[in-house]
């Protein structure tokens, strides 16, 4: 049986149905494999950005194969619908000197939450690090920093679900809505 989703009201906007939860976990599958296999023979340490990646950091663990740590991070830089270009540091990082650190982030976009994370790790002298993301906006992207692990390339236009929100609303949908 096929669900028809409909279009999602949050405050003042209006979404339409965009990525189905079933394509969103079979991605997740695959990139929980390809995963499980570049790091074989390490323990990392999945570090999950919050709020947005609450969803994805949980599937993507639980899926991991082998030992691994779940620790996470909180930065925000977002007001309603646009990067404010200012990151707010709210839950920092500790005991990641040594380790293998793969942050789990939810979207990136202009890539300014990104690269505060790596200016962190490189002063804990993580082991390694790479970044994985369920989603990413290619075409927002300031940076030059590999993104090692993308779920999903999607067109720069504002989405929520699955971790996402617009001001605080729709994390908790399983699917992702695109902005009308
Ligand atoms: P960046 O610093 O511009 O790369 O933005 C990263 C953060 O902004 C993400 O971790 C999200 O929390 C938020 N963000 C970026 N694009 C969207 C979107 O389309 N919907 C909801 N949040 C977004
Ligand atoms: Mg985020």
């Amino acid at each position: 049986m096929k669900t028809q989703l409909s279009m999602l009201q949050l405050h003042d906007l209006t979404f339409v149905p965009f990525i189905t939860s079933a394509e969103i976990e079979e991605r997740i599958a695959q990139l929980a494999q390809q995963i499980s296999a570049d790091y074989h023979e390490k323990t990392p340490v999945f570090l999950g950005v919050l709020n947005g990646a609450y969803q994805f950091t949980a599937a993507l663990t639980q899926q991991f194969n082998g030992d691994c740590e779940v620790e996470f991070t909180k930065l925000k830089s977002y007001e309603g619908t646009t990067s404010t270009g200012t990151i707010q540091n709210l839950i920092g990082v500790n005991n990641l000197k040594g380790k293998h650190v793969i942050v789990v982030e939810d979207i990136v976009d202009t890539g300014n939450t990104i690269s505060e994370i790596i200016k962190i790790l490189e002063t804990e002298e993580v082991a390694s690090y790479r970044i994985a993301t369920l989603c990413y906006k290619p075409e927002a992207y300031k940076k030059s920093h590999k993104i090692d692990y993308i779920g999903l390339e999607i067109p720069n236009k504002f989405i929520v679900g699955y971790g996402l929100d617009y001001d605080g609303l729709g994390r908790n949908l399983p699917e992702i809505y695109q902005l009308k």
